[in-house]
């Protein structure tokens, strides 16, 4: 590796930061394969590959986006996750960060403590991808296992990491998977266009160098 190669890792690591407004410049599909291409990289216990992804563009996009934004506002209480993403309220020092976030980040979006209707209006912006030009949907295989978990995180940060090396950001987004039931309606595979599995053959053992 150049060294000017590894600086612009490290920059692509600093740099990369959760972005919730974005343009709407249309993304090219290549550069959309390549980022995933790459991602595909990422390391899988036995070379598993737990990942698998639906990428959302155009009128696809918008119209699970709106399908989203009707379950949020209309259907609420007929969602839940299927698994947990936090902890319980209560489980100190991690709610004690969580609330620190809730006030930094709400004081910057100028969203007062008391304007509940701010606060939702700010979370349904999730349905709509913070209006990116592309979405991804990543499901997992209910047989896999937390160690699938683990290489899945991986898997997505590489594609943030390699989106930043191409000049654009990304926000990670669990809001969404409450919705699961909508996203399984809108995103039965195949999809007519930009259903994309990224799978990358087994890699050969490194022999270390003398
Ligand atoms: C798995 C995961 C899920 C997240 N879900 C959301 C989300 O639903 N909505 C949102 O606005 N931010 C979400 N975030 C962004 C975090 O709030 C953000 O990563 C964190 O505050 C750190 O900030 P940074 O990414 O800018 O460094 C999520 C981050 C991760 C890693």
């Amino acid at each position: 590796m150049h060294s000017s190669d590894h600086k612009a890792v490290l920059e692509a690591m600093q740099a990369r930061m959760a972005v919730r407004r974005f343009l709407p410049t249309p993304m090219p599909e290549a550069t959309v394969r390549e980022i995933l291409r790459c991602a595909s990289a990422a390391p899988s216990g036995a070379n598993l590959q737990p990942w698998n992804l639906h990428v959302l563009a155009g009128a696809v996009k918008q119209e699970i986006a709106a399908a989203l934004e009707h379950a949020f506002w209309h259907e609420a209480d007929a969602h839940a996750e299927e698994y947990r993403y936090y902890p319980p309220e209560d489980a100190e020092p991690f709610a004690a960060r969580k609330r620190a976030l809730g006030t930094l980040f709400y004081e910057a979006l100028n969203i007062t403590r008391d304007d509940a209707q701010g606060r939702q209006r700010q979370s349904a912006r999730n349905c709509r991808f913070f209006d990116a030009p592309v979405g991804m949907v990543f499901t997992i295989d209910r047989r896999l296992e937390q160690g699938s978990w683990l290489d899945y995180g991986m898997f997505l940060q590489n594609i943030m990491l390699a989106a930043r090396a191409c000049g654009l950001d990304t926000c990670p987004q669990v809001s969404i998977a409450r919705y699961h039931r909508v996203l399984a309606r809108h995103c039965a595979s195949p999809r007519p266009k930009w259903w994309c599995a990224a799978w990358r053959s087994a890699t050969a053992i490194p022999m270390r160098r003398s």
